[in-house]
C-alpha cells in the first residue's frame, strides 16, 4: 500500500465509497453534507501532500459516463499545476475502473507544443500517473499509454509548420515511427510516381519546390488473423494555399493541417504495430503542398489520375480528392478487407457539424457498424452522410470523366462521390475537416491539432482483434 504522503486522487462514482482512512472524519462529513450533484471535484491540503477526491456519478451510455471521466481528468489537471505537481497516485473505487478514462483525460491534457518558446516556462507538469485498482490489467495500462503516445505524436506532426513537416521530412518522421514499433516502410520519390501515372499527386506538386511523396507503410504479423489487409489512407496536404485558386482572407491560416489524415494513419499504424496487434493493416499516404507557382496546375487543366479517369479541375483548392484518388486507386492492388480514408477535405464538413463530429460515408460494400462502435468508445464520433445517386451529377464534367468540384450545395458529399469513382472494394471515408484543427483548448482536446482519428483507428483495430477472437 501507499505511503501517506503522496499526492492522490480519490476517484468514486458513489458518495458512500469513500474509503475511510484517507479523508478525517470531519472532511468526509464535509463532503456527505454537500451532497453533490453529478459531478464535483474537492481539494483537501494535508500540507505537505494533497487529496482531491473526484466524485462523478454520471449514468446512462457507456460512452457518455467515459467520456465525462476524461473530461474530469482533463479538468483537475490546472489544480495540480498549481501545486507543480508531476506524479499523482489514483485510488479508483468506482464501480467500473473509470480510472483509466480519467487517466487518459489528465494524459491527453497535459500536452504541450511549447518547443519554440525560448523561455521555458518554470511550469512543471504532470509526468507520471499511478493508478490503482485491482479491475485494470497490465495489458490496458499498456495500451492506453500506447494510444496516448501516438495521439501525442500525431499532435506534434499537426502543430510543426509547414517549414518543418514537408512531402519529405514527412516520410522521414514516418521512418522512425517505422523503426521504433517494426513494421516496414516504402518511400515513392516523385520517378516512382510518374511511373505509376498518378496524375493527381503530380498534378497538385506542380507549383511546388519539393517533390511529392507517397508513402506504403505495412504492418503484417506472423499471427495476423486476416489475409487480406485493412487499409489506412491519410491526406497528406502539408500545406494547402489553395493554388493559384489561393485561399484568401485568413482561411489559409492552418492549412498546416492539412496533412491531418496522414497523421492519424501513420500514428494509429505505430500504435498497432506497438502494440503487436494480431491484424495485417496497411497506412498509405500521398504527401505533397499545394501551391501557386509558375508550374502550378490549374483550372480547366484535364488530368489522368492512377485508374485511368480524366477530371477537369475547375478549383486547385480542391486538391485533396485527387490525390486521394490516385492513393484509393493504388489501393486497389492489394483487394483490402477495408479500405479507410481520412482527410481534412473540405470546409463544407466542418460547416455542416463543426468540431464535434466525423463526416463519414461509405459505399454500399462496407459495414460500418465496428467503426462506428469505436467511435463510440473513444469518443470521436461518426455523422453518416448519404451518397445517394444523384449526387453524381453535381460532378460530371462535360470535357473529362469527372470534375473536381461540384456545385454550392452538399459539399463534402460531392468531395466523398468523387473519391467513391475511385474504390472497387468495401470503403469508408472519413472527413475530419471539423475537428482536425482547434483553436482552443476542448478539455483534453489541445488546441492546435488534438490528433483525431489516431485513437479512433487504433481502437477499430483493437475492436477487429477482439472480436475475432471470440468467434
Ligand atoms: N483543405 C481544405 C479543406 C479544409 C477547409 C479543411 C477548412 C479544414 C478547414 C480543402 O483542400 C479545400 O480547400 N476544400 C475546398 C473545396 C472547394 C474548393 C470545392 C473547400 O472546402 O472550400
Ligand atoms: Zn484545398
Ligand atoms: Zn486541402
Amino acid at each position: 500500500m501507499l505511503h501517506e504522503q503522496v499526492n492522490r486522487i480519490i476517484l468514486v462514482d458513489n458518495i458512500d465509497h469513500v474509503p475511510q482512512p484517507r479523508l478525517s472524519d470531519a472532511e468526509l462529513q464535509f463532503i456527505k453534507s454537500q451532497n453533490p450533484s453529478e459531478s464535483k471535484i474537492y481539494a483537501f491540503n494535508h500540507f505537505d501532500h494533497q487529496i482531491w477526491l473526484c466524485y462523478n456519478s454520471k449514468k446512462g451510455e457507456s460512452h457518455l459516463v467515459k467520456e465525462s471521466f476524461r473530461k474530469q481528468g482533463s479538468a483537475i489537471l490546472s489544480q495540480l499545476q498549481n501545486f507543480g505537481i508531476t506524479e499523482i497516485y489514483i485510488e479508483d473505487y468506482s464501480t467500473s475502473a473509470y480510472s483509466l478514462y480519467f487517466a487518459e483525460g489528465m494524459a491527453l491534457g497535459t500536452y504541450r507544443f511549447d518547443k519554440y518558446k525560448s523561455k521555458k516556462s518554470d511550469e512543471k507538469y504532470l509526468s507520471q500517473i499511478f493508478i490503482y485498482n485491482p479491475k485494470i490489467s497490465e495489458r490496458e495500462i499498456v495500451l492506453a499509454n500506447i494510444s496516448i503516445e501516438a495521439t501525442y505524436w500525431s499532435r506534434n506532426l499537426l502543430n510543426e509548420p509547414q517549414s518543418v513537416i514537408n512531402a519529405t521530412t514527412l516520410t522521414e518522421e514516418f521512418q522512425r515511427m517505422a523503426e521504433d514499433a517494426g513494421f516496414t516502410i516504402d518511400v515513392f520519390n516523385k520517378r516512382k510516381i510518374e511511373s505509376l501515372k498518378m496524375g493527381g499527386l503530380l498534378a497538385v506538386n506542380m507549383g511546388s519546390l519539393i517533390p511529392p511523396s507517397f508513402s506504403v507503410m505495412t504492418y503484417k504479423p506472423e499471427n495476423a488473423i486476416n489475409a487480406k489487409p485493412y487499409i489506412f489512407v491519410g491526406k497528406g496536404v502539408v500545406f494547402d494555399t489553395g493554388g493559384l485558386n489561393i485561399k484568401t482572407g485568413d482561411f489559409m491560416t492552418n492549412m498546416h493541417m492539412d496533412m491531418g489524415g496522414a497523421a492519424a494513419v501513420s500514428t494509429a499504424l505505430y500504435a498497432i504495430a506497438k502494440a503487436k496487434l494480431p491484424v495485417y493493416v496497411i497506412a498509405i499516404v500521398p504527401a505533397t503542398d499545394n501551391r501557386p507557382g509558375q508550374n502550378a496546375y490549374a483550372p480547366n487543366d484535364i488530368i489522368t489520375l492512377h485508374n485511368g479517369k480524366t477530371v477537369e479541375i475547375l478549383n486547385t483548392d480542391a486538391e485533396g480528392r485527387l490525390i486521394l484518388a490516385d492513393a484509393l486507386s493504388y489501393a486497389q492492388s492489394y483487394a483490402p478487407e477495408l479500405v479507410i480514408d481520412l482527410a481534412t477535405l473540405t470546409g463544407a464538413a466542418a460547416r455542416a457539424i463543426g468540431k464535434y463530429g466525423i463526416v463519414a460515408m461509405r459505399n454500399s460494400q462496407a459495414d460500418i457498424s465496428l467503426l462506428n462502435q469505436s467511435s463510440l468508445n473513444v469518443y470521436e464520433r461518426l455523422a453518416e452522410f448519404p451518397m445517394w445517386e444523384e449526387y453524381d451529377e453535381l460532378i460530371k464534367s462535360d470535357f473529362a470523366d469527372l470534375k473536381n468540384i461540384g456545385g454550392v450545395e452538399a459539399g463534402a458529399i460531392t468531395a466523398g462521390k468523387f473519391l467513391e469513382h475511385f474504390v472497387d472494394y468495401p470503403w469508408i471515408h472519413l472527413d475530419i475537416a471539423g475537428p482536425a484543427m482547434l483553436t482552443a483548448n476542448d478539455s483534453y482536446r489541445t488546441k492546435g491539432g488534438p490528433g483525431v482519428g489516431t485513437r479512433l483507428l487504433f481502437d477499430f483495430i483493437l475492436n477487429v482483434a477482439e472480436k475475432h477472437s471470440m468467434i
